[in-house]
């Protein structure tokens, strides 16, 4: 029988502190599949306000109005319309319209041309052919904008068609780029082709549950990983972005540029919408270009239980004041 969440007792709260950081992201990726949890989720005030903490709105106009405020700062904004692997072609090019759509209304507000998008959001669970077609309706309606298309990465198992899409994609129109994981045994391979190619790459740690024969375990590894990667990028890459909210990576890449005298117009630095606010601002006081990811929509559940996933600090705060409502 499951327990309802007010019943948590202190002990577990305490395991999940001391949770090792794969054990967290693994028990993360199983929630993000539960349909009971989510339900439990979209009833809690405070889930929803922290939900708001991550995602911009569930609707284009109270979205707009966020980006605004983040473009008044100094902030740059690349958009991810939410939603996960759809399992049929109709459901995935009603996802592709909903980019095309916003699209035309980032220009038309005069906001930054730049889209996030899921290749599985965009039918690659259902045939690669449909992906292929949603991504060449994307991006050719961001050409006619001048506007810029990011292919997010997702698990490993579709980091080689992903790569392959792009490619294809880039060939047509050439304003795509991709996303590397540093945590990938692969991506140093991958990073000097893309560099070849000239397309471009956002570097970040890498957010899935993956085996040690295809990922590094070790936080350590990671972050080693993520410097070698981000100075081939800064030497040889296609206007990189790095995407983290490590101060420590962030950083050795500006030390890393300024020694070999590249210019920070010729970089960017990508943070999450609702994360280090602190951090963005700082970067851009110090002459730094900086682009937060903004993520909106109804489907917001999977992605903010990513979000609690990297910080236990986060799910403790949600599961403390979700049994604080469950009894008042
Ligand atoms: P790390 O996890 O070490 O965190 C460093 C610090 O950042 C923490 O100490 C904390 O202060 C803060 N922080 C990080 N996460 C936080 C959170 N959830 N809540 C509060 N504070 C937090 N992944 C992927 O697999 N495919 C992709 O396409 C993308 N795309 C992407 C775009 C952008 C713009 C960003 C910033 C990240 C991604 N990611 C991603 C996610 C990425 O792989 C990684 O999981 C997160 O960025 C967390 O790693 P950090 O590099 O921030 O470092």
């Amino acid at each position: 029988m499951s327990r309802p969440v007010n019943a948590v007792p202190a002990r577990p709260l305490a395991r999940v502190r001391e949770a090792p950081a794969h054990v967290m992201r693994a028990g993360f990726v199983w929630a993000s599949h539960e349909e009971r949890l989510e339900r439990l989720t979209r009833r809690f005030p405070i889930s929803r306000r922290m939900v708001q903490r991550f995602v911009a709105g569930e609707d284009i106009d109270t979205t707009m109005a966020v980006v605004a405020g983040l473009r008044a700062g100094g902030l740059k904004t690349t958009l991810d319309v939410l939603g996960e692997s759809v399992t049929d072609a109709t459901t995935a090019k009603a996802a592709a319209a909903r980019y095309v759509e916003l699209l035309d209304r980032l220009a038309a507000d005069g906001a930054d041309g730049n889209v996030s998008l899921k290749l599985t959001g965009m039918g690659l669970a259902v045939d690669r052919e449909v992906a292929a077609a949603n991504l060449a309706r994307i991006a050719e309606r961001a050409s006619t904008h001048g506007a810029f298309v990011r292919v997010d990465m997702e698990d490993s198992a579709r980091t080689a068609l992903t790569l392959d899409l792009v490619r294809a994609q880039f060939a047509q129109t050439g304003n795509v780029g991709v996303v590397i994981q540093a945590y990938l045994h692969r991506s140093a391979a991958d990073v000097a082709a893309l560099n070849r190619e000239g397309i471009r790459v956002r570097l970040c740690k890498g957010a899935y549950n993956e085996p040690a024969s295809v990922a590094f375990p070790a936080k350590a590894d990671v972050d080693a990983s993520f410097r070698s990667l981000a100075e081939a990028l800064l030497l040889d890459g296609q206007y990189p972005a790095f995407a983290t909210h490590d101060e420590a990576r962030i950083r050795e890449i500006v030390a890393f540029a300024a020694n070999h005298r590249i210019s920070p117009t010729s970089y960017e630095f990508q943070m999450l919408y609702g994360i280090r606010r602190d951090l963005q601002e700082r970067l851009l006081a110090a002459g730094q270009t900086v682009r937060v990811y903004v993520p909106w929509g109804t489907e917001w559940y999977p992605y903010f239980m990513r979000r609690l996933a990297e910080r236990p600090a986060n799910l403790l705060f949600l599961l403390r004041s979700m049994a604080r409502e469950g009894r008042g």
